[in-house]
């Protein structure tokens, strides 16, 4: 059997940085996508859709591991993961937030990866192709932010995740490659919603604003590319946590 394609499950992959992502992919030869968000737009050939809330992540992670194990391994040159759906919070002190908007933005930001990633590995267990986890940072992974409090949490949560993920992996025969890696700052809905935001309660908003102003934020289609550069190197997975910036 040949072993010439590629699988790539990306979540987040109706829209912004996720959807072009799985755009670019998909327009590769020999490329599988199957995207996970809520919304399931109009794909292109090469990609599968499914509608799913990553809110409720245990079902998710559930069936994409039966559905991996459907697969015949040997048709995959390699299987990857990319953890890429999060959400922010209407930016505000964590005492003034909705608890289930908090709720929320950690089971999909956090135990969505997690649980997917647990579930791609099982399943992928014992695959002869390279296997790899990608999660999608942040910078704000790395520092503290007032008002965005949950994301900060996030996306800290993900980088010790791949910390912990590379050290497992590197035991295993055939283990996964793992990086957490922040894309850069892209011009996305995630961007227009901490423009919009409250400036009485987002003490950082100018930041925003003026990055968007001054023309520094990439397109989709520019930071998908990097991502997908960063993810093709021969050392991907040496460093558990990278910056697309500092490739
Ligand atoms: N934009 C930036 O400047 C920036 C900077 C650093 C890091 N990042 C990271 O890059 C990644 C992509 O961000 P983006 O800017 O492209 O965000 P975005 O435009 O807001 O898109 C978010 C994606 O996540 C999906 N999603 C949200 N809630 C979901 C849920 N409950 N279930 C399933 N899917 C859900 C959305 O799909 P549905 O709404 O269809 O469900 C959408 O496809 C995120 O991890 C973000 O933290 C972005």
């Amino acid at each position: 059997m040949s072993s010439a394609q590629h699988l790539t499950i990306v979540s987040g992959a109706s829209r912004g940085l996720g959807r072009a992502m799985a755009e670019l992919l998909a327009a590769q030869p020999g490329h599988r996508v199957l995207g996970l968000s809520r919304q399931a737009p109009p794909a292109p050939a090469g990609i599968e859709q499914w509608a799913v809330d990553l809110a409720d992540p245990l079902p998710v992670a559930a069936r994409l591991q039966a559905w991996l194990g459907s697969l015949a391994p040997d048709q995959f040159a390699s299987a990857t993961l990319i953890n890429n759906a999060a959400l922010v919070t209407e930016p505000q002190p964590l005492a003034d937030s909705e608890p289930a908007a908090l709720s929320a933005a950690v089971r999909v930001g956090l135990e969505a990866p997690l649980l997917l990633s647990a579930a791609f590995l099982r399943a992928t267990r014992g695959w002869p192709g390279v296997r790899r986890v990608l999660h999608i940072s942040s910078g704000l992974g790395r520092r503290g932010m007032a008002s965005t409090g949950p994301y900060c949490a996030v996306k800290a949560g993900l980088d010790n995740l791949a910390r912990a993920q590379v050290l497992e992996e590197a035991l295993q025969p055939n283990g996964a490659k793992v990086c957490s890696l922040a894309p850069g700052v892209i011009d996305t809905d995630m961007q227009v919603q901490l423009r919009g935001a409250n400036p009485a309660a987002f003490p950082d908003i100018e930041a925003f604003q003026q990055m968007k102003s001054g023309g520094k934020l990439d397109t989709p289609a520019a930071a998908a590319a990097k991502v997908l550069r960063y993810l093709q190197r021969a050392d991907f997975g040496s460093h558990p946590v990278g910056d697309v910036r500092d490739a």
